[in-house]
């Protein structure tokens, strides 16, 4: 499976913040935002990532995160020229992905929890059509809404309803097999002017193909759009690290636990991060244990 991260959009909602940076590059307390959803790619199990911003922060990208060989896996980077959906990415990625299955990320959502990451290889493995999330929330209004059966299959997903029919947001991970591409390429930009994912959604929907998995109250599911869920998300992440003394989306971490680092390659990704930082010293912590048989996310 492939993945990609869209890291675009013009971040308005957060300017003056994004008057010069990519809202994806803000800091969610210790570090920038795109680590989340970067590492739950990682943590599905996939290696190949195609991550697309806009072009004048592209090479910011470059500069944070190369080619990927430091944390064991391959990034490619796409430009997307302007804000015009987010079923965009799927048709500047078609190449990228090609015959084979992609779970795409909005690069300003955060998901963590328990066993989440077991979940997700789950999901991953038996998939079919398209496997999407849902997650209960208090302001339904603001999403993509799911709208299920009395058996709980899901029927429609109405983007951003003034009168929502559930509370059950479509968060933004999807897993499609290859059919999302085409889908995308054929779809039309909706009344707002944008190729909406949600209709490629509808298509699996009406292909009798898309699930909604419920991630339920073990997950946490933030999207950090606004200044306040911003403030909220690295408050949320500063409480947790700091009660449980591990880190939430330290990517060469995860690599190193998901096997894609080995120790050598461990000990160069400290080196560069350096231990002048929390973030360096846990990575030199982590690098003196005993490598753990189980990948992190697992409880
Ligand atoms: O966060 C989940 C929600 O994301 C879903 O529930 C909705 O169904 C889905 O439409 C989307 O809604 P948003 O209102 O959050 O989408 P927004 O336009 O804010 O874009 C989400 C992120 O993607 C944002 O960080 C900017 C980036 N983006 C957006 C567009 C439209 C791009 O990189 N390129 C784009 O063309």
């Amino acid at each position: 499976m492939k993945g990609i991260v869209l890291a675009g959009g013009s971040g308005t909602r957060l300017r003056p913040l994004t008057q010069v940076l990519s809202k994806q590059l803000l800091p969610v307390f210790d570090k920038p935002l795109i680590y989340y959803p970067m590492s739950v790619l990682m943590l599905a199990g996939i290696r190949d990532i195609l991550v697309i911003s806009s072009p004048d922060h592209m090479e910011q990208y470059q500069g944070l995160i190369d080619d990927g060989s430091g944390l064991g896996i391959n990034v490619q980077y796409a430009v997307q020229e302007e804000p015009r959906g987010l079923a965009e990415a799927l048709i500047i990625g078609r190449e990228f992905v090609g015959d084979d299955q992609v779970a795409l990320v909005l690069g300003d959502n955060i998901f963590h929890g328990h066993d989440f990451a077991g979940l997700l290889r789950e999901q991953v493995a038996q998939l079919s059509g398209a496997t999407l999330f849902g997650y209960s929330v208090a302001d339904p209004e603001r999403y993509g809404v799911a709208v299920l059966d009395d058996g709980g299959r899901l029927v429609d997903i109405e983007e951003k309803p003034a009168n929502p029919r559930s509370s059950l947001a479509v968060t933004g991970l999807y897993l499609y097999d290859s059919r999302a591409c085409e889908y995308a390429a054929e779809s039309r930009p909706s009344a707002r002017g944008e190729l909406e994912i949600t209709e490629v959604n509808q298509r699996f929907i009406k292909d009798g193909q898309a699930r909604l998995v419920n991630l339920g109250r073990g997950t946490t599911w933030l999207d950090a759009g606004t200044h306040e869920s911003l403030l909220e998300a690295a408050n949320y992440v500063q409480v947790l690290q700091k009660r449980q003394g591990v880190q939430i989306a330290c990517l060469e971490e995860v690599a190193y636990r998901m096997g894609y680092l080995d120790h050598q390659g461990l000990e160069a990704a400290i080196e560069r991060v350096g231990s002048a930082s929390d973030y360096g010293a846990y990575l030199r912590r982590v690098g003196a244990e005993e490598p753990l048989p189980d990948p992190v996310g697992r409880g």
